[in-house]
């Protein structure tokens, strides 16, 4: 039976849910650092240095992102969309009020599954892939994971405090029941600390606004304590962990939270040099380049840890393989 603890561990003796497809998109205009110093009071140097970002990429809506990003996860996993049991779409900016992201994507993908919109900021995808393995534990065989955001929307382009940090794109992850016990997400964690809720917000209308000083000290926080509680759940520590597969907001934040947990920088995929903050979708574009590097491979201890908006934290510890 599920254990509906949190941190939350296995499945069942005898299943697990594992990764079989991953698939990316990045938004579709590159916009360099340089090209932001043409309209806005900032500089290259002073955007690598506070952030580790030099470029990013905007444009194209929450369907046409999470639509290309899905039909490369369902082709690597071999899958057939009408094979899935449910679609989840994290998202915090989806196209419209309703309907939601993941019904389009559905309808889309020719799917013939239920199919719901999850909103945890920038823990979204971790968030999906909780609910999903627990969906697997319920009983289902297969589930699309996607993460999408189109932050560049909601990004006042004249505010130089936010306009240098997000950028848009998709990760979609097909999870599948595994009777290989060995394999797949040994555990995860899911937090909320609601107090913390205006430091980063975004009213109808509005654009994004931010307390980015205190944000940073709160997220390595959060980071460090959720990544600690998915591994003691699993009965590992720091040192077993192969990659680091983090929520990609500020390189400074990523070598913050690595040092307090003791794990060498190396051991953390890193993208938001080329992609910014794309929210949701950050972890799975990390984690798939950290595949295609070759940094993932078979059995690598992979901890996924994201924060966001809310405050929202969340976390997942995955067994590669199936
Ligand atoms: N270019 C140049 N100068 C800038 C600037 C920019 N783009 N943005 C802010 N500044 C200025 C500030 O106005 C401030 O000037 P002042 O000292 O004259 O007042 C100075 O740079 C320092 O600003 P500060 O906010 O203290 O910088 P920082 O080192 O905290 O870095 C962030 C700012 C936003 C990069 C950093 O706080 C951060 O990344 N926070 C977390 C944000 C985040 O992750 N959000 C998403 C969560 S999912």
């Amino acid at each position: 039976m599920t254990i509906t603890t949190n941190p939350q561990t296995s499945l069942t003796p005898t299943t697990r849910a594992a990764i079989s497809g991953l698939g990316t998109a990045r938004g579709h205009k590159v916009v360099t650092n340089h090209d932001l110093t043409l309209t806005l009071d900032t500089s290259d140097e002073w955007i690598i240095e506070r952030s580790g970002i030099r470029e990013r990429r905007i444009g194209g809506s929450c369907l046409e992102l999470s639509t290309e990003a899905a039909r490369k996860a369902l082709t690597q996993a071999q899958v057939q969309p009408q094979e899935l049991d449910l679609i989840i779409c994290a998202t915090c900016t989806p196209d419209q009020v309703f309907p939601a992201v993941s019904n389009r994507l559905q309808n889309e993908l020719e799917a013939n599954c239920g199919a719901f919109d999850l909103n945890a900021a920038c823990s979204g995808f971790t968030y999906g892939v909780t609910v999903a393995e627990a969906q697997i534990a319920a009983g289902m065989e297969r589930i699309l994971v996607v993460g999408v955001d189109t932050l560049s929307r909601f990004t006042d382009w004249n505010d130089r405090s936010t306009a240098v940090l997000f950028g848009d794109g998709a990760g979609a992850i097909v999870l599948e029941r595994t009777h290989n016990t060995q394999k797949g997400i040994l555990s995860t964690f899911l937090g909320s600390e609601g107090r913390f809720a205006d430091l980063l917000t975004c009213d109808f209308g509005g654009y994004i606004q931010m307390e980015g000083k205190e944000v940073f000290r709160q997220a390595v926080r959060v980071m460090v304590s959720a990544s600690q509680q998915v591994l003691a759940a699993a009965g590992l520590t720091p040192q077993d962990v192969d990659v680091v597969v983090p929520h990609q907001a500020n390189m400074r934040i990523i070598e913050s939270a690595m040092k307090r947990l003791s794990i060498p920088l190396q051991k953390a995929s890193t993208v938001l040099e080329t992609t910014g903050n794309t929210s949701s979708s950050s972890i799975p574009l990390a984690l798939d380049a950290a595949v295609s590097k070759g940094l993932i491979q078979d059995n690598s201890l992979v901890l996924m840890v994201g924060f966001g908006a809310g405050m929202s934290v969340a976390a997942a510890l995955v067994r590669w393989g199936q």
